[in-house]
């Protein structure tokens, strides 16, 4: 693989992504970011990347669902291989507002498949990012393999059970050479604050209210955004074609205990004016519609066939994570403010 179109790559899992790619891995090839810059894009994830790794990162400002525009990118970058991330990806907007899901993720996967068939003497791969949430709810037991019957619950997991199953169509119709992975909740740095962890890190500083869902008893599997990174590039070089892989945090939490661990970590580290406990700050909120209860995902495949396994647990990430957002307080300043699309505009004279 020496020219890797990422897609979404300004967002939170697809910036570190590129970060992991550049900074750490042994890849030594050129990545192609196409990002269409939307609320969730912020190419600041990304400062400073393209000038470190000048001639090996390329920016290019495009939607995936523009078929001219995506075609001279294969065509100019010499694209052989795909890493496809973009995507609308909050399950609360897609209930308000389920259009740009369909747009993106079903017609805007189905453009890149046209053009990787297109351009299919060159390209070596075509990894799609999935989501656990195709495989629907569980129940108190069980766990999600890659062989759960598709059961999505939301428009966002409908939209994104459409995209796979279409790549691997491509795969199986076509012989285009695709992989596709299927993960649990990611949590890290830079991730947008609209998702439970980030806005309660945020919201946790400030002194706001913490919105939980029901009664906070819905169960997600979390995994850390770089363990995230370093099973899709395992995949991406030693995943077997036409096949999928689980990939989760074998770290099941209520989203209760979420909240309250953030809680506890923050009075250790930061003195809240009043000194009262940030749990004190907890709002239980009006339901999800459709919430599903429970995701928990068997990763065994990946770790018999591949080996890999989570570095961090969550106690090592969340920390982590905290620190990030406390050190990096310009930055989520300055997405809350929505004033990095003043700096959108400067950096890329739009
Ligand atoms: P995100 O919302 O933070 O980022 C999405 C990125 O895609 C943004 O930079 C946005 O500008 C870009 N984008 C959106 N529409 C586009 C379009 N039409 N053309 C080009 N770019 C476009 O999302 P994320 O959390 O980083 O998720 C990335 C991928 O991982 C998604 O496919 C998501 O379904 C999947 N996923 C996310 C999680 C999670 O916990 N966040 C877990 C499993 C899978
Ligand atoms: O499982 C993978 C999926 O995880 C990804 O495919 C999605 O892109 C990603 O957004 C995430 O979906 P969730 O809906 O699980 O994530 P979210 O952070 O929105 O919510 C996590 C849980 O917390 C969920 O049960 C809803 C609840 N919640 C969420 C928010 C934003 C709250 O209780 N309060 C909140 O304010």
């Amino acid at each position: 693989m020496k020219n890797i179109l990422v897609t979404g790559g300004c967002g939170f899992i697809g910036a570190n992504f590129i970060r992991y790619l550049l900074e750490e891995s042994d890849f030594t090839g050129r990545i192609i970011n196409v990002d269409k810059l939307t609320y969730a894009g912020n190419p600041e994830n990304l400062a400073g990347i393209d000038k470190q790794f000048s001639g090996r990162y390329h920016f290019v400002k495009a939607d995936i669902c523009d078929r001219q525009a995506m075609e001279m990118v294969f065509e100019k970058y010499q694209i052989d291989s795909v890493c496809h991330f973009a995507a609308e990806s909050h399950v609360d907007r897609s209930i308000v507002e389920p259009d740009a899901f369909i747009k993106t993720n079903i017609v805007g996967t189905f453009n890149l498949l046209e053009l990787a068939r297109f351009y299919q003497d060159r390209i070596i791969l075509f990894h799609h990012i999935g989501t656990d949430e195709v495989y629907g709810s569980l129940g108190e037991s069980g766990y999600f393999t890659e062989k759960t019957a598709y059961s999505p619950n939301s428009p966002y997991s409908a939209s994104k059970a459409a995209s796979d199953h279409l790549v691997r169509s491509y795969g199986k119709t076509y012989n285009l050479p695709v992989t596709i992975s299927n993960c649990s909740n990611n949590y890290g740095p830079y991730q947008f604050p609209e998702k439970l962890i980030p806005l309660t890190i945020l919201n946790a500083l400030e002194g706001k209210p913490l919105p939980v869902y029901g009664e906070g008893l819905n169960v997600r599997d979390w995994l850390y955004v770089t363990d995230h990174c370093i099973a899709v590039w395992l995949i991406m070089q030693k995943g077997k074609r036409v096949e999928t892989y689980n990939i989760g945090g074998r770290c099941e939490m209520r989203n209760i205990d979420v909240v309250s661990v953030i809680c506890d970590m923050i009075d250790e580290l930061v003195t809240k004016p009043g000194n009262s406990p940030r749990r004190d700050l907890i709002a239980f909120v009006k339901d999800r519609p459709g919430h599903d209860q429970r995701y928990a995902i068997d990763f065994s495949k990946l770790e018999t066939e591949l080996g890999w396994i989570p570095a961090e647990s969550f106690e090592t990430g969340i920390k982590k994570t905290i620190k990030w957002y406390i050190d990096n307080s310009g930055w989520a300043n300055r997405v809350k403010s929505g004033e990095y699309m003043s700096w959108i505009k400067q950096q890329y004279d739009l």
